[in-house]
């Protein structure tokens, strides 16, 4: 089996997983290339990776490196022209999500999408591919909690990494487009429908930092959705006992419930304070096996030359979603959300 080789853009807090996943623990890939504008990541690919083939500049990877992909995991802003750009150099594209930060930067990823259409796009939204949604999704199918028609998801990072929350709160978008767009695809992808209709809102108790960003250390949002379903999403930044993330799913004969208790493993310790059961500290580790396998089969996507389920349409509704949000969360009125 010929090995696909990849390209990498972005080493920061998760390219750094990514390209641990495509360097050591997916079987037939080379990670070839890497790009990144800060000097100390290219370092860091070439000793802890083993990649020699380094750039500052993502064009010029994409013209000189021998790459069949390119895994695009940059500041949110940069990833709709990236993956224009990938694509129209004849590369397979795996970008993070969000898609992009503006309705029209994502319009110019799906034209760049629909022009190759023979190129595979994958977008990472790898909940998806965590085993326990993936399980619960299988269930739903399974039709056994009938018909699914409300979602209540929280998420809710650990507050011992509020401080970098508070630096990145002015450029992040709002809580919302932050932090909720997992839930946001989560909702759409257990009920089978569209939101239409959105109302938020937010609180601060402890760390004023974010007032003065002009948004919130807490966000609450409710959709109301086409068919009729409820998702109700409830984002955070100070769980002060580690990364809690939940995802409630009520259907017409029964409930699940993923992760109820954010536990770091199956251990509990029975010591001096008693019976505890740890929690998970964040995403990389909540979420590691839903990276590796959402690799895996971006990979088997180019083998078997076929398109993902998640569409970039779906990055793109993703996205507006996300915005009627805040604009909602801002205005403190219901919003209609249209596509
Ligand atoms: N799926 C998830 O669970 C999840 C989790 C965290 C982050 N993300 C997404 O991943 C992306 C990266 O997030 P992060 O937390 O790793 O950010 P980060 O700031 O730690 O890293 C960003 C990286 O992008 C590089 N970069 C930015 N612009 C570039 C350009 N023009 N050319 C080359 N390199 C460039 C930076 O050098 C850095 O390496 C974001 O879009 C974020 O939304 C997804």
């Amino acid at each position: 089996m010929k090995n696909i080789n990849v390209g990498i853009v972005g080493l920061g807090r998760l390219g750094k997983e990514h390209a641990k996943n495509l360097a050591f623990r997916i079987a037939g890939v080379k990670l070839n290339a890497a790009c990144s504008i800060v000097k100390s990541e290219l370092e860091y690919a070439k000793k802890e990776l083993g990649v020699q083939d380094v750039y500052s500049d993502y064009r010029e990877m994409l013209k000189q490196a021998d790459i069949d992909a390119v895994v695009i995991v940059t500041t949110s802003s940069e990833h709709c022209w990236q993956i224009a750009a990938a694509l129209d150099a004849g590369k397979h594209v795996f970008s993070d999500k969000p898609l992009g930060v503006t309705i029209e930067e994502c319009r110019l990823a799906e034209a760049a999408v629909a022009k190759h259409a023979d190129q595979i796009f994958f977008l990472g939204f790898m909940r998806r591919f965590d085993p326990s949604y993936a399980y619960a999704k299988e269930k739903i199918k399974q039709g056994l909690i009938g018909r699914p028609y409300m979602i209540k998801a929280t998420g809710i990072d650990p507050e011992a990494l509020v401080e970098g929350a508070i630096k990145f709160a002015p450029t992040s978008g709002g809580i919302f487009t932050d932090m909720a767009i997992h839930d946001i695809d989560l909702m759409r992808w257990f009920l089978e429908d569209n939101p239409v209709e959105v109302y938020a809102n937010g609180a601060t108790f402890k760390h004023p930092e974010f007032k003065a960003a002009n948004d919130d250390e807490t966000g609450v949002a409710m959709y109301k959705c086409a068919k009729g379903g409820i998702g109700f999403v409830h984002v955070g930044r100070t769980a002060s006992y580690g990364y809690h993330v939940e995802t409630e799913i009520i259907g017409t004969e029964g409930t699940l419930r993923i992760s109820p208790v954010p536990e770091k493993n199956l251990c509990a310790i029975y010591d001096i304070h008693g019976v505890v059961k740890e929690c998970v500290t964040g995403f990389p580790e909540r979420f590691a096996e839903a990276y590796r396998l959402e690799m895996e089969n971006f990979i088997a996507c180019i083998r078997s030359n076929k398109q993902p389920e998640v569409s970039v349409f779906d990055g793109t509704k993703s996205t507006q979603i996300a915005f009627a949000t805040t604009t909602s969360y801002r205005n403190k009125e219901v919003i209609k959300i249209g596509y």
